[in-house]
């Protein structure tokens, strides 16, 4: 009966990313570059405050939107950090990760014929939902503008459908940030626009250049931007899954109903552990901020004496460089790499077609773990 499944589905292909992380089990010796989650363990007061939410039976659903407790520390968390100002009653909800905060806003906002802009190379966790909706994604070339979106570009391709924009920085896979012009210039274009912004700022803690700014705080941009952060990689709780979207009161609440259905609420246990690591956690990412940059610098140095064309980034823990010089794709490059010389990257092509012809490393590994596979890396480009 598998052609009674639903067609949007059917369609949908698992990420590229997993794909290549699956090849990568046949190679036990392989370093591995690829992961997209901080190397550091969850800092142990947010640990112990987890096991006291179990001793003391904090094991029952909690409200649909969240504790209100974590709504509260959330509101105070993203005011001190970046100026946001959120109502702790009707504009924040607590989510499953950020993946879940991507699912309900685009589903709570798109339908069939709507488009959906997006900057490519870019994650590939909002294809698949945007697709599920039954619309459409456009994609934006931004390999000639050093992986930023800018507003001449972007205003090419609105039309009357387009429903939202996705503005995804620091960006995974490039490392690239947006400053305060091109956030400028953006809302300017956008603001006598009848277009969402969502705006995916998971790695605003990682932000090596300076102050991450968000763009909800620039004129008019508030009433139309539904705000994705969580705690995955500032606090390196991947898996407690612990995500938040923060947005006007007219989507909230529709959003909360996307939200009940699907999940209830998000684990209560994870819930009193967010709570801790945004009350008395507020910059426990500094540490793995300052490890990161030794980390980018480093790998950043080694792929330009290798003779590869790299945009320094300024964000989360990827860098991108092109291996366009090399005449293969990124699958061939990525498996040539892997099978040869067992180190293993991402294709590029697993974030857009506009990723063609780049491989992602991670830099969210040990020093000596990087170390090694840039050494095995570089004896390999060597060789072609
Ligand atoms: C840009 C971006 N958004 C969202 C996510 C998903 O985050 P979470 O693990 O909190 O669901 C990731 C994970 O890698 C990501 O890179």
């Amino acid at each position: 009966m598998e052609h009674l499944m639903n067609k949007n589905v059917r369609e949908i292909q698992i990420s590229g990313i997993r794909k290549f992380y699956n090849l990568l089990t046949n190679y036990k010796d392989a370093i591995s570059l690829t992961l997209g989650q901080p190397d550091f363990n969850t800092p142990e007061h947010i640990k112990i405050a987890a096991k006291a939410a179990i001793d003391n039976n904090k094991t029952i659903y909690t409200p649909n939107a969240g504790l209100a407790e974590l709504r509260e520390a959330a509101s105070q968390y993203f005011k001190n950090k970046y100026l946001l100002s959120y109502n702790v009653d009707t504009e924040i909800i607590v989510t499953n990760g950020a993946s879940e905060a991507i699912d309900i806003a685009l589903r709570t906002i798109l339908e069939k014929g709507c488009e959906v802009i997006l900057p490519g190379p870019i994650y590939p966790g909002y294809e698949p939902i945007i697709r599920l909706c039954g619309a459409t994604p456009i994609y934006i070339d931004t390999t000639n503008t050093g992986f930023k979106l800018n507003a001449a570009i972007l205003k090419e391709k609105i039309t009357d459908k387009t429903r939202c924009i996705i503005l995804p920085y620091p960006s995974n896979p490039t490392g690239c940030i947006l400053d305060h012009e091109d956030l400028t210039e953006i809302s300017k274009l956008l603001l006598d626009k009848d277009i969402f912004i969502l705006s995916d700022e998971i790695y605003s803690e990682l932000n090596y250049k300076g102050k991450h700014l968000s763009i909800a705080t620039y004129p008019g941009m508030r009433e139309k931007t539904i705000l994705i952060n969580g705690l995955s990689k500032s606090h390196s709780m991947t898996g407690w899954r612990i995500g938040f979207t923060m947005a006007p009161e007219y989507i909230t609440k529709n959003m909360i109903k996307v939200h009940q259905y699907n999940a209830t609420c998000a684990c209560s246990i994870s819930q009193y552990a967010a709570l801790e690591a945004l009350v008395n956690g507020i910059d426990d990412a500094a540490p793995m901020k300052i490890e990161y940059t030794h980390r980018r610098d480093f790998t950043y140095k080694r792929l330009v004496a290798m003779g590869l064309e790299v945009v320094k980034p300024e964000g989360a823990f990827y860098i991108f460089p092109s291996i366009k010089q090399f005449s293969m794709t990124s699958f061939d490059f990525a498996f040539k790499l892997l099978d040869e010389a067992r180190v293993a990257v991402v294709p590029g092509d697993a974030f857009s077609n506009y990723g063609q012809g780049y491989v992602r490393l991670s830099y969210a590994c040990s020093m000596d773990v990087l170390k090694e596979g840039l050494d095995r890396m570089e004896g390999f480009i060597k060789k072609l």
